[in-house]
């Protein structure tokens, strides 16, 4: 079976950017615009068809994060938890997800990208619908050496990705969000960390790459990838979500939404999930 069912959100990390905000909770939690970062990244493997995930955290939050999100039955998908002990790289998450994954296909997104935009959401269904090797997605940035960053050959194709390059490559840089096969879990055994101590999800990529087994795709100029991990982004961030959500009239990173889109839950099922009481601004706008 080559579809992607599974999907993982690697929630933990050490926060030290955004200090003191994250100095009692992890950056995941805290708010784009109106509703909690993390809801993002959910509703994106949502949108690509994924309904069974694992969430990623440290153990400070896992109590936390089981409030916010649950088993996820109220949005007719499953979630369950593990914990990352210490924030040893990106890669790790393919060890600590080892029996989740088994031999299927898996995703990855890091809890604090937000992806948006109608194409992409048609690429990522379709490309989680019919999956092998590996996937990323670039996306044109002004500052690509905070990123993995994407070089290509003259013939317009990927031949390196360099992690946080002094000199880049291009402008193009890795987003937050992976497919792969299951081979992934074995890629991220055999890693060693790097410099900063990490084990480096550039180096998975690399492997694949390697392997002519890495699919690159570019996501449009109409779709917008933020990564919301400084607090000078997380502001960006609110304000985009804000206007657009007031200028088109819809909820983007609603979980609710994506799942009546899939029929995975109907509207029955959403008013006695919120039942009388809980009356926002965001629930108003899906009832
Ligand atoms: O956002 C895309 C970029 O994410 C990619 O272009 C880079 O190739 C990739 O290395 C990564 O770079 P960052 O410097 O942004 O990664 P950061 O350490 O900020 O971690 C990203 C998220 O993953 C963040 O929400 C915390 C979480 N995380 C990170 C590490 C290292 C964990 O949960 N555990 C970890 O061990």
């Amino acid at each position: 079976m080559t579809k992607i069912k599974k999907g993982i959100i690697l929630s933990g990390g050490s926060g030290t950017r955004m200090y003191p905000m994250t100095s009692a909770l992890s950056k995941q939690f805290l708010p784009i615009f109106d509703k909690p970062m993390i809801y993002y990244p959910l509703t994106t493997l949502m949108e690509s068809g994924i309904n069974d995930i694992l969430v990623i955290c440290n153990r400070d939050d896992l109590t936390l994060f089981n409030k916010l999100l649950g088993s996820g039955n109220q949005w007719g998908i499953n979630i369950s938890y593990e914990v990352q002990e210490n924030p040893n790289g990106i890669a790790e998450a393919f060890i600590i997800g080892e029996k989740f994954i088994q031999n299927d296909n898996v995703a990855l997104i890091l809890g604090d990208n937000i992806i948006y935009g109608s194409s992409v959401k048609k690429t990522l269904s379709s490309l989680a619908s019919n999956h092998h090797g590996a996937s990323i997605f670039g996306y044109e940035v002004s500052d690509p050496e905070r990123y993995g960053v994407a070089g290509f050959d003259e013939k317009g194709l990927l031949e390196s990705i360099e992690e946080k390059p002094k000199n880049p490559k291009s402008n193009f840089a890795i987003t937050g969000l992976y497919f792969y096969e299951s081979e992934v879990i074995d890629v991220a055994k055999g890693l060693k960390p790097s410099k900063r101590g990490e084990l480096e999800i550039t180096d998975i990529n690399n492997y694949f790459l390697q392997k002519k087994k890495l699919n690159f795709n570019k996501f449009d100029l109409g779709s917008a990838w933020l990564d919301a991990g400084t607090s000078s982004s997380l502001l960006s961030a609110s304000e985009f979500i804000s206007t657009l959500q007031e200028r088109q009239g819809i909820l983007i990173g609603s979980p609710e939404l994506a799942a009546l889109e899939n029929k995975w839950i109907n509207e029955d099922d959403i008013k006695s999930f919120f039942g009388l009481k809980i009356k926002s601004n965001y629930t108003n706008q899906i009832l």
